[in-house]
């Protein structure tokens, strides 16, 4: 059992691991769109990790006994001008997550709710992994810059397998 404000601390976590799905689903269609088809692949497993996540979360609320709470997904802004912008955005992002996450995992101490604790320790070593994988291919792109590079970083990018990032 856990209390209500832990309940609806997680289903707002819950409907950002939606948001992060459908943003990653929208950066997937612009690389499509744009001829980027290994960014395109790539985002699209990125999609599928997140509604993994969301619903990692969704069964744990629903193990504890919980209410569901499926708030409205906002509609992301995917209008950008090069694959950089958009791994920068991911980065970004995946900040925010990993400080939404600090901040659950703070109220779950301060609780005394070492269950929702243990449960958030994956979520936790997730970020990093990530946090870092988005780092190394911004990092990747800001050194070929416009050049022809890009293509060779977005045929790297198609190599990612389900579950992976594309360093491994
Ligand atoms: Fe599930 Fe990338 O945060």
């Amino acid at each position: 059992m856990i209390n209500k404000k832990m309940a609806s601390e997680l289903n707002t976590q819950l409907n950002k691991e939606f948001y992060s799905a459908y943003l990653y689903l929208g950066m997937s269609s612009w690389c499509a769109n744009t001829g980027y088809n290994g960014g395109a692949s790539w985002f699209m497993l990125q999609y599928e990790e997140e509604s993994m996540h969301a619903l990692k979360i969704y069964k744990y609320i629903l193990d504890q006994g919980s209410k569901i709470e499926l708030l409205a997904i906002e509609q992301p802004d995917i209008n950008y001008t090069s694959l950089l912008e958009c791994f920068k955005d991911s980065l970004k992002h995946e900040q925010m997550m990993t400080h939404s996450l600090n901040e659950l995992c703070d109220l779950a101490s301060k609780q005394k709710d070492h269950a929702s604790y243990g449960f958030l320790q994956w979520f936790i070593q997730e970020q990093i992994e990530e946090e870092a994988s988005v780092g190394e291919i911004i990092s990747k792109l800001k050194l070929v810059g416009d050049g022809n590079g890009i293509f060779m970083i977005d045929s790297q990018l198609s190599q990612r397998k389900s579950g992976t990032q594309v360093s491994e």
